[in-house]
């Protein structure tokens, strides 16, 4: 373990890295989706002379650069901020291997950055079809992103059938394809969404129920591509990390629950828009943008709870610690960062804590251990991985273990003593 904890026991590194990264990719998602509309619906704008159109293409504009630049870029920084501190080896191996990968991804941003801010700053002063050429830029550009993140993440999940030699065989892993299709659907449904919101504002009751009419049309087919891709995602995991996703993880079986709700609520509130325009308030319009929400952020947290126990699959566990260390050897020794007060608990820091916190809402230790005495629990800390093959094997020495176990049956509250039982022994505790 090369690097010291970020430690947060009531929180959870995993729980601030799901806020701020369902946060933005929401946000960059719709800045993929997004930039399609706005020359889609220009083109529309310029064929048909549609002046009320093009003034609501306006003002879309200036609210789509805020959130995508403003907001996006916020954000972006964020996942930066909070994945080298919570997960510092994952990251830097990862930077190890696609260091050329992101250096490619920051010059895409660029060419977004620059684009999209002249496309912004140059209605009415530049010809259409100029205009609308440098709105492809931007949508090229970003689609990009899209492309290069994208075969990072999912090698991450699947790194390749055969141990990666090259970078193009760790980028074009076995779920790069889906992935890529699922995510461009995603997108495609995200923005709609955010169209439909914008129209929702529009004071011309008129146009916004057109826009809303097309945009949930759009989203309604993106949605439908997104189920297939989501499909096919599935099937190109390995066969341990299906069975994960199809039941043996229950985080994941909760987590997949609210998805299908939230398809479910799209479905049914895409189908009323298509239908009965008219009946999008504002209301109806930011509730479908919130359960596109929810919906990405079932999808991230399936994807990252089905990698678990693994940060990189294969390769690292997600406390950091490479497979091919020696499970039984002597673990503290080797962290030149713990401290030695309690060992139990800086063992829990080390091996546990990247999936389980101290009494905080996502995946307490405290309830998960409840009813288990010191014995028991130090039995089965000794098969983590085989009884739920999620979690890694615990790396450590017999006493080591038991410690960890002395360590968490000791935060267990403490039962109530009857004061009929005080009042009979006659002494306090
Ligand atoms: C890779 C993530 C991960 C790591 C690391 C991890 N756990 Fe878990 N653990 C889980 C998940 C997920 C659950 C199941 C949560 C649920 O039921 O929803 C779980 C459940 C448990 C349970 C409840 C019993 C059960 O079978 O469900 C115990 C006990 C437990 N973990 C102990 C530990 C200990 C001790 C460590 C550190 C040595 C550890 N875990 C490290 C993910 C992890």
């Amino acid at each position: 373990m090369n690097y010291p904890v970020w430690y947060l026991p009531a929180i959870g590194g995993g729980t601030l890295i799901a806020i701020i990264a369902v946060t933005h990719v929401f946000i960059s998602h719709f800045a993929v989706g997004g930039g399609l509309w706005l020359v889609l619906l220009e083109t529309h704008a310029w064929r048909r002379q549609d002046k009320a159109l093009y003034q609501f293409i306006r003002r879309f504009a200036r609210f789509f650069v805020f959130v995508t630049l403003v907001l996006g870029a916020l954000t972006g920084v964020g996942i930066w901020f909070v994945i080298s501190l919570v997960q510092p080896a994952g990251t830097s191996a990862l930077i190890h291997r696609f260091v050329f990968i992101w250096a490619a991804e920051w010059v895409l941003f660029l060419v977004e950055i620059v684009a999209i801010t002249v496309y912004l700053h140059t209605f009415d002063r530049l010809p259409a079809r100029r205009h609308l050429t440098i709105g492809r830029v931007y949508c090229t550009a970003s689609w990009l992103s899209l492309f290069v993140i994208n075969g990072i993440i999912t090698f991450m999940l699947t790194p390749s059938a055969a141990a990666p030699t090259s970078i193009a065989d760790s980028f074009f892993n076995p779920t790069f394809w889906p992935s890529l299709l699922l995510r461009t659907c995603l997108a495609g449904l995200l923005s709609g969404l955010f169209v439909s919101a914008a129209a929702a504002f529009w004071t011309d009751r008129d146009l916004a129920g057109r826009l809303t009419r097309i945009t949930a049309s759009w989203s309604l087919l993106a949605l439908c591509g997104a189920l297939p891709a989501g499909y096919w995602y599935l099937r190109s995991l390995p066969a341990p990390v299906q069975s994960l996703v199809e039941g043996a993880s229950p985080t994941i079986v909760r987590t997949l629950a609210v998805g299908r709700w939230a398809v479910l609520a799209l479905v049914i509130g895409l189908l009323l828009a298509v239908w009965r325009p008219a009946r999008i308030g504002k209301p109806v319009a930011l509730a479908g943008l919130a359960t596109g929400l929810v919906l990405m952020g079932s999808f991230e947290w399936t994807r990252e709870a089905a990698r678990r126990p693994f940060v990189l699959h294969g390769s690292m566990f997600s406390n950091g610690l490479r497979v091919d260390r020696a499970t039984a050897d002597p673990f503290l020794p080797d962290i030149p960062w713990s401290r030695a007060t309690s060992a139990g608990r800086e063992l829990f820091k080390f091996q546990c804590y990247a999936c389980h916190t101290l009494g905080g809402v996502n995946n307490d230790i405290i309830k998960r251990t409840r009813g288990m005495d010191e014995a028991t629990l130090a039995a089965y800390i000794s098969q983590l991985h085989a009884i739920r093959p999620f979690m890694p094997p615990f790396m450590g020495s017999d006493e080591e273990r038991r410690a960890l176990a002395t360590y968490l049956t000791g935060l267990q509250p403490r039962p109530a003593i009857p004061a009929s039982n005080l009042l009979q022994s006659g002494s306090l505790p």
